[in-house]
């Protein structure tokens, strides 16, 4: 197997950087645009033997260094008894957003096999079909950002009802992550166990916090996930955007890998989180819409920065966006290979 992955996220040293793109299965490849033409995402990953095929392509196409399981965040959700739909362009909508104490008391807990076993089809689907060429990545949303989700209803900027339900309702809003992080820490578990290599604890919102916030509201939770994985052998990616004023109380959380996006040079973020941890990132996933001599200057001052440390993973700060020339991307991988294999 190709282990460039999993050593870094180890903080071994690896033969050459690895590299892989949040989103790389979905969005942007012409192969699954394809297949999204008869098939929704949600049927997709209800699918086992589709969402193997889909999570592969990428790894086909674009020689990454890891494939990540294709499910989406919102799908353990139903098991709770939320319903919700995947709008094309917007994202999840949520029926009726859960902005009471009743409301939210009557959310079950996910019993992974039971609930969801298609995803831990797919995985084993998924692995089968990767044939052990690179490591498999499963995932599941952060309690915060699916909260606000479940809050708000769909997408938003400011967060403001997930603010206010936070500050003027402690009772419900801690028992909603009470819920919310012990039905993913079980979900994460049942991930690992069906064969998963690596997690990724996807907070995507969570940059819109304070740090003060972060701590009061949202950490504790965000670790009792991880500590569902602590006795298994699978590494941990901690990922947000926005979170350059956060990182130190994140690290709090846990997480062997932390994740973070282009607003904060990747050797400042380093520096703050310590090197006990390995990181990902950080291109702004516009800059793969740039001309080469472009993206290969961006590329180069990350690795620069990265310096070499053992324990980088090259990604994007967030997903890649639909539209991203495939040739762009599939340079960019060969350039940080390459590069990074000749550094001796
Ligand atoms: O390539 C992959 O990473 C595929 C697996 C995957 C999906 N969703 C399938 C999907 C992963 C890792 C996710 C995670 C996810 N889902 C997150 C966290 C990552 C992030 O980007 O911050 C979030 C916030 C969601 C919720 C969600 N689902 C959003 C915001 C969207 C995008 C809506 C849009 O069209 O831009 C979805 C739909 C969705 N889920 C897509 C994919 C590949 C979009 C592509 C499509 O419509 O075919």
């Amino acid at each position: 197997m190709n282990d460039r992955f999993i050593r870094a996220c180890r903080r071994e040293s690896p033969d050459a950087t690895p590299v892989w793109f949040m989103r790389q299965a979905g969005r942007f490849l012409p192969e699954y645009r394809k297949i999204r033409t008869k098939h929704s995402v949600v049927d997709i990953c209800k699918d086992p033997e589709l969402s193997a095929e889909v999570s592969v392509l990428p790894v086909d196409a674009l020689g990454v260094d890891a494939a990540i399981l294709f499910a989406d965040i919102m799908l353990p959700l139903e098991g709770m008894g939320v319903r919700f739909e995947i709008r094309d362009g917007i994202g999840p909508l949520i029926q009726s957003s859960l902005d009471d104490y009743q409301k939210v008391r009557s959310l079950s807990a996910l019993a992974p096999t039971a609930d969801v076993p298609y995803v831990m089809e797919a995985i084993a689907a998924t692995k089968k079909l990767l044939d052990s060429r690179v490591p498999l990545i499963g995932f599941c949303g952060a309690p915060f950002t699916l909260a606000s989700y479940l809050i708000e209803g769909h997408a938003t900027r400011d967060f403001l009802n997930t603010k206010k339900l936070m500050y003027n309702d402690p009772r419900t809003w801690h028992l909603l992550m009470d819920k919310l992080s012990t039905s993913m820490g079980t979900y994460v578990r049942a991930q690992a166990d069906a064969g998963v290599d690596a997690i990724q604890l996807f907070d995507s919102w969570v940059g819109c916090l304070s740090p003060t916030d972060y701590h009061a509201y949202v950490l504790p939770y965000s670790k009792r996930v991880f500590s569902y994985l602590k006795d298994k052998a699978v590494p941990c990616i901690h990922f947000g955007t926005g979170t350059a004023g956060m990182l130190e109380e994140m690290k709090h959380a846990g997480g062997d890998v932390f994740s973070i996006d282009w607003r904060i040079p990747i050797d400042v973020a380093w520096r703050m989180l310590g090197y006990d941890v390995a990181i990902q990132g950080n291109l702004d996933p516009a800059v793969l819409f740039g001309d080469r001599d472009l993206i290969t200057a961006r590329a180069t001052e990350i690795l620069m920065r990265a310096a070499n440390r053992s324990g980088h993973i090259f990604n994007l700060g967030h997903g890649i966006l639909p539209e991203t020339p495939q040739e762009n991307v599939r340079q960019l991988v060969e350039f940080v290979h390459q590069h990074t294999m000749s550094r001796g």
